[in-house]
């Protein structure tokens, strides 16, 4: 069942991670079909389980990539409790689950995306579609998108109310890079103002990385089910913190 705060989404999101999914999903095809015959064959079930196993995996992943995550994302900006006048930035938006739902809390303030695009890690990636998908979401004059490394922003200091993340970080390869975008992070965000990243790995690193740039009321909990990569896991975890005022 949809949580508070959440409306059909009217834009394509594409897959995360399109060639591991694609790799499982091809998998767990073949392994059904030769399961399958193995178990009328045999006139046994036994056959059957690992194939079925696995198609669970690949139903976790299906869902949490087509709707588990904007669930879960909906309630989690339902409950920062904005005003409208926010400025709000995405890293790592690709085409836009976050960024627009953010865009639908607010009226003056800005939601600003940034991203490289990468089609490696969600399929049909590009500024043109997460373009489409804020005009079709009714929010493209509140939406600004930068092609740009979330390792080196181009932002100035404290000139975010609010910084998200999704399932992006872990895409930078190396622990250097990592911090660096957590570093980045806190940097444009203006003292008092909100952190919330989710991912599915180095949520601990990135913990370590807030704590040591002086974020405060620091917590790192599970996200639930609905955003299980292929089950409990690999579940997805959410770390939250405030940047101290001055
Ligand atoms: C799995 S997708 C998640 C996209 C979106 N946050 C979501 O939840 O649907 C990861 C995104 O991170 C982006 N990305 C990876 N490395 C990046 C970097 N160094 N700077 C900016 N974006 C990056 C990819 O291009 C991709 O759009």
């Amino acid at each position: 069942m949809a949580g508070p705060g959440y409306r059909r989404r009217r834009g394509s999101y594409g897959i995360d991670a399109p060639y591991a999914f694609g790799a499982i999903a091809v998998l767990t095809v073949v392994w059904l079909v030769i399961a399958i015959v193995r178990a009328i064959n045999s006139g046994r079930v036994a056959p059957l389980l690992p194939a079925l196993f696995m198609l669970t995996i690949a139903s976790f992943i299906f869902h949490t990539t087509l709707r588990g995550k904007f669930l879960v994302w909906a309630g989690l900006l339902g409950k920062l409790g904005l005003r409208g006048d926010e400025r709000i930035l995405d890293l790592g938006c690709g085409r836009g689950a976050v960024l627009l739902m953010a865009a639908e809390h607010l009226s003056t303030g800005r939601a600003v995306g940034v991203d490289l695009w990468r089609r490696a890690d969600q399929s049909g990636n590009s500024s043109e579609a997460t373009r489409r998908n804020a005009i079709a979401e009714g929010v493209a004059d509140r939406v600004d998108l930068h092609t740009a490394d979330m390792t080196a922003l181009p932002f100035e200091d404290n000139s975010f109310d609010v910084v998200v993340s999704s399932l992006a970080i872990h895409n930078i390869p190396g622990g250097a890079g990592r911090e660096k975008a957590i570093t980045e992070a806190v940097r444009v965000l203006r003292p008092g103002g909100q952190l919330l990243i989710a991912d599915v790995r180095g949520t601990r690193q990135y913990q370590e990385q807030l704590a040591k740039n002086g974020t405060n009321q620091l917590v790192r909990r599970r996200l639930g089910w609905r955003f299980w990569w292929g089950g409990p896991w690999a579940p997805t975890r959410l770390v939250t913190g405030t940047k101290p005022e001055l």
